[in-house]
């Protein structure tokens, strides 16, 4: 561990990290965030090669967003969602819901991606309570994340993460997602144990990662497999949501993921990068249909769920901001530039000894690294190659050892050249360690 600790590391003691260990070595210490790039207290760089936590679309205090935020601040602060409404939010809701998969017709605003999560879970079993014929049961994906409230945990993987909850958690009937390398015969095996699930009239709601699980190792799945599910999830009304909290915005290729299936949601929770990196929001989006069941005067078919910050007018505005840069013909651009340039880096890696499944999907590229350990969050590898990316100014936060570059848009191809040698040179160092 690092003995020379600087002054705010010093400072830090006061601070509770998240996802991090007790012994894990002390934070880096951030003073600036501009474009790609991070600064540290001893002025040195690091590219975001993971856009903070798959947040940053469009590159750190992009000055479009930190333009509307002043002008924004200078009007407002916050003001509550019930009972009052506000033009960032007008404004918002406008524009973003005729982009979304499905026939979306009104956002619920929350905090994050796991409180969009919750609201997703409430509103489906509400939905049914609502029209008079309850429905309890809810079906996930084994390997998936949706955040870390109890709802979004019951939804997930029981593992690692939740582990020390498993008797709080709710039931959930849990399928396989399909696998590189299965079989027709084990894909039609999974949909026949998903029609079972939903055909006996009890499933309210399937939940689901379009076609990457992110925090599961950056898992890639035929969006086909996910379309027949959804189609046979229809046959039995069961309520589609699609997690769309780290694919949406681009970085799966398409605005949203879901652009990949012709099944679309009834429910889309979004976050992560729906205010370009800026600011905490939540979003779940629901379609015509399921508001339709909430739409009347009987006090008890309201919605009882709100956050004290929903809405607020300040954040809603950095998320307007950061869609009309989406619309702008550099947004598409680059994620078409990066995507060609992970194309190529991914062929230099499928030659190398030490890689494995090698894939991507947009601007999403992750390769395993061979390990004598299995592929999993903590195999051994993860530090020391979390340390030799961040040693050589660069900010990759492997998945155990599962290597993964997701960055922000304003990526310049010398720092995606950087990123990837930096990768390269990580992995010919273990292959010379292995002689
Ligand atoms: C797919 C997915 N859903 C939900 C969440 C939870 O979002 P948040 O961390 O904002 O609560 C995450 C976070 O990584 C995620 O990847």
């Amino acid at each position: 561990m690092n003995t020379h600790l600087t002054e705010l590391q010093k400072r830090d003691v006061v601070n509770w990290h998240p996802f991090t260990n007790a012994g894990s070595a002390p934070p880096i210490p951030i003073v600036r965030a501009h474009g790609t790039l991070l600064f540290d207290d001893q002025g040195k760089s690091y590219i975001d090669a993971i856009s903070s936590w798959w947040v940053n679309l469009h590159g750190h205090s992009h000055p479009h967003i930190v333009n509307a935020v002043h002008k924004a601040l200078e009007k407002w602060d916050h003001v509550m969602f019930a009972g009052f409404t506000h033009s960032p939010a007008i404004d918002f809701s406008e524009k973003l819901l005729p982009k979304l998969p499905g026939a979306m017709k009104k956002l619920f605003f929350s905090d994050n991606g796991s409180t969009a999560i919750e609201v997703a879970l409430k509103i489906s079993l509400q939905y049914f309570y609502n029209i008079g014929a309850p429905r309890k049961k809810i079906i996930a994906f084994r390997n998936s994340y949706h955040g870390d409230t109890f709802g979004a945990m019951s939804v997930a993987e029981r593992g690692l993460f939740t582990r020390p909850f498993f008797s709080h958690l709710f039931e959930v009937d849990f399928i396989n997602v399909l696998r590189q390398g299965d079989s027709s015969e084990q894909k039609n095996a999974l949909l026949t144990e998903f029609k079972n699930l939903v055909s006996d009239g009890s499933a309210a709601a399937f939940i689901y990662e379009p076609v990457v699980q992110g925090a599961a190792g950056m898992h890639m799945y035929p969006p086909d497999f996910l379309d027949r599910l959804l189609r046979i999830a229809e046959e039995f009304s069961v309520i589609k949501i699609a997690d769309e909290v780290m694919t949406g915005f681009g970085r799966t290729g398409p605005m949203f993921a879901h652009e990949f299936t012709d099944a679309k949601p009834d429910i889309v929770v979004l976050s992560k990068g729906i205010t370009g990196g800026v600011f905490p929001l939540g979003a779940t989006a629901v379609s015509g249909k399921i508001f339709d069941a909430f739409d009347s005067t009987e006090k008890d078919k309201t919605f009882y769920h709100g956050h004290s910050y929903t809405a607020n007018p300040v954040i809603l505005s950095a998320a307007l901001a950061s869609l009309e840069l989406t619309e702008k013909p550099e947004f598409r651009e680059n994620i078409a530039r990066i995507e060609l340039s992970h194309k190529r880096f991914a062929e230099q890696l499928r030659n190398h000894p030490q890689t494995e499944n090698v894939r991507m999907q947009g601007t999403i590229l992750a390769l395993d690294v061979k390990s004598g350990s299995q592929t999993s969050y903590l195999n051994p590898l993860r530090d020391s190659l979390y340390n030799f990316f961040i040693s050589r100014g660069v900010l990759l936060r492997p998945l155990g050892n599962t290597v993964y570059i997701l960055p922000p848009y304003s990526i310049s191809n010398l720092e995606l050249e950087k990123v990837y040698a930096v990768i390269m040179e990580a992995l010919d160092d273990m292959v010379l360690q292995r002689k």
